[in-house]
């Protein structure tokens, strides 16, 4: 089972860039930009890594952003990612950045993107892998502040596929953002939102994402299956749920494998996803074998959860059947 996942060809919908900072990376970026860090080793950064919910995770991965100042520095960050993904049969990525994590210490959105498209465009001629970028507001930040960048992204506008929304859930619900969504969407972005696992009030954000946002996919999503309307609406409008197993188990000491093969029951979109995977020590591979482990997965799910995300992808008709038909001729192997 494990060759089999190692081998299949997948998507990856639902990663920050950030959180694929890996601590060694960390060392080398605080040198070259001559900041002091509080760990001596890298390996003290990792024993450091105590994560049992999400502000937990984010005072840490805000933290060690802080390294990340100059083009280059975004251009290393995601050419490292891409090169997991490849290492991990991961054909096609639609990844996230936080760009308010980085103009916030006064890096310019330009710096950023410029370092990511390079990157991304050097991935897919080097190493076979294809992406789309996914710019994320933070919400524990005001709307105002997404507005602004926003506007700041229009004239990269080509480079960017669609915008998402993450960082502290509490107290900032879907409906904050229902503006600059709305924009976005005039401007021709497809949206996502996470609503993160356990949250308070996640069933009215879940439904605030499907009628008042209108998003296309929703990141993570698994306490959807608590409601059953939720779960009806999701399944008819066919809303994809970028699901991320390992780092569940940080916040609900499961991989959710019954939650998955539920949705996969269902007929939902679900789909499986590494989301910070430096920080939970686990890149793709690593996220189907310890959810195949726990749920005892066929290889007839794994290849649905697989083929779920090329389905949901924002991806041309075109490209998206090429990956189908990579992934047919992978399962009929
Ligand atoms: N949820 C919210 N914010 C985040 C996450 C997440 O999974 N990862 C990085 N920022
Ligand atoms: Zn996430």
């Amino acid at each position: 089972m494990k060759a089999f996942i190692e081998g299949m060809p997948k998507a990856e919908l639902h990663v920050h860039l950030e959180g694929t900072l890996e601590p060694e990376h960390i060392f080398a970026l605080a040198k070259r930009n001559d900041i002091e860090l509080a760990y001596a080793t890298p390996e003290a950064v990792t024993a450091a890594y105590d994560f049992h919910d999400l502000p937990s995770f984010l005072t840490i991965y805000y933290a060690a952003m802080n390294v990340l100042r100059k083009e280059e520095d975004f251009y290393e960050l995601t050419y490292q990612y891409f090169e997991k993904a490849a290492q991990n049969n991961v054909v096609y990525v639609e990844p996230f950045f936080d760009p308010q994590g980085h103009t916030s210490r006064g890096v310019e959105f330009e710096t950023v993107i410029s370092g990511i498209h390079r990157a991304q465009i050097d991935a897919e001629a080097k190493l076979g892998v294809e992406s789309k970028l996914i710019m994320c507001f933070l919400r524990d930040m005001s709307a105002e502040s997404a507005m602004e960048h926003l506007e700041l992204s229009l004239p990269f506008k080509d480079w960017i596929v669609g915008v998402g929304l993450d960082s502290d859930e509490r107290d900032n619900p879907p409906a904050k953002f229902a503006e600059v969504f709305a924009k976005a969407r005039g401007e021709g972005f497809k949206l996502t939102m996470h609503c993160d696992v356990n949250q308070q009030n996640t069933h009215d954000h879940i439904r605030e994402c499907l009628d008042l946002i209108e998003v296309d996919r929703i990141d993570h999503g698994v306490n959807a299956l608590e409601d059953e309307s939720l779960l009806q609406d999701i399944a008819d409008r066919g809303i994809g749920l970028t699901v991320c197993p390992v780092s569940n188990r940080f916040v609900v000491q499961s991989l959710t494998s019954n939650e998955i093969r539920t949705m996969l029951d269902k007929g939902i979109k679900a789909t499986v996803n590494s989301d910070d995977p430096a920080y939970f020590r686990a890149y793709m591979n690593e996220n189907f074998i310890a959810l195949t482990e726990e749920g005892d997965f066929s290889k007839d799910e794994l290849v649905q959860l697989s083929r779920n995300a090329f389905d949901i992808a924002w991806l041309p008709e075109d490209r998206r059947q090429h990956y189908l038909d990579q992934l047919q001729a992978y399962a009929n192997t």
